[in-house]
């Protein structure tokens, strides 16, 4: 079966889950094609679709929405997908709801959806590091969670989307223009090395190291301080230490 996985990744832990799935699919036999969406354009011909964000403030990143919405072209037949979000806790991991919810209008029958809870890295404003037990529990749970979600792509799809997503995607909304302007508190300080890291992985090009600023597209994905290799960037003043994918997630 030809698969194709789409997601956005800040920091890394989507990006983790997204490839464990695909490493997983392709031992089975598959033919995955595995993707980020920054850049693309468009979606290439597949017999299943697997599309995964991070959780912000409770939905998917406005991003991966407005992708979803204006990339995922119609199915012209019955076709299934996968969606899973990764967040620091479950209590309001509704992204899910939102892009099935976008892939159903699209003629997609959903199999599953799946909320990975994965290391805390938004520590910025509200969140404490993980503690490294929870950690290794939570990379053993995420290889079992795919194992099973795997499993369902033969099956009948049971997963629906009944209420409106609507009040969540305007929290996204509003999200992403907050985003814009909170993103204007992060700074570069002196011991920054001008390695252009931030600016280059930056996903909507909002840095520009050479005179330490911070433009207003920001999304806060926060890619740009846990990819610092010498933790220059703060955040309202606070420093913030970086983060790096903990494990492999090993099926
Ligand atoms: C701007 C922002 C908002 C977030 N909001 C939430 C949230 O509402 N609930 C939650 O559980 N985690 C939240 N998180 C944590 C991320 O969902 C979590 O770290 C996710 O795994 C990051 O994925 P990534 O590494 O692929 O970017 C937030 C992270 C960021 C950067």
């Amino acid at each position: 079966m030809k698969i194709q996985i789409v997601y956005f990744s800040g920091t890394g832990n989507t990006m983790a889950v997204a490839n464990a799935y695909g490493k997983q699919l392709e031992r089975l036999g598959h033919d995955v094609k595995i993707d980020t969406i920054e850049g693309k354009q468009s979606i290439e011909p597949h017999d299943f679709l697997i599309v995964g964000g991070p959780i912000y403030a409770g939905n998917m990143p406005h991003e991966l929405i407005q992708w979803v919405r204006r990339h995922v072209p119609k199915s012209n037949g019955p076709k299934k997908a996968i969606v899973f979000s990764t967040s620091a806790v479950l209590g309001n991991a509704h992204g899910v709801k939102s892009i099935a919810k976008k892939l159903i209008k699209k003629g997609y029958e959903i199999t599953d959806a799946a909320c990975f809870e994965m290391p805390r890295n938004f520590y910025i404003d509200r969140y404490d590091p993980t503690s490294e037990a929870d950690q290794i529990r939570q990379f053993n749970q995420a290889a079992e969670m795919i194992v099973q979600s795997i499993q369902t792509i033969g099956n009948e799809a049971t997963y629906n989307v009944t209420k409106s997503v609507l009040m969540i995607d305007m929290l996204a909304d509003i999200f992403a223009i907050m985003a814009k302007s909170m993103g204007k508190k992060f700074e570069i300080d002196e011991t920054c090395i001008q390695c252009g890291i931030c600016e280059k992985n930056c996903p909507k090009q909002n840095i520009t190291v050479a005179t330490k600023t911070y433009h207003n597209r920001c999304i806060l994905c926060t890619r740009c301080i846990h990819n610092c290799p010498v933790a220059a960037i703060s955040y309202k003043g606070k420093k913030i230490e970086p983060y790096r994918v903990p494990y492999e997630i090993k099926i």
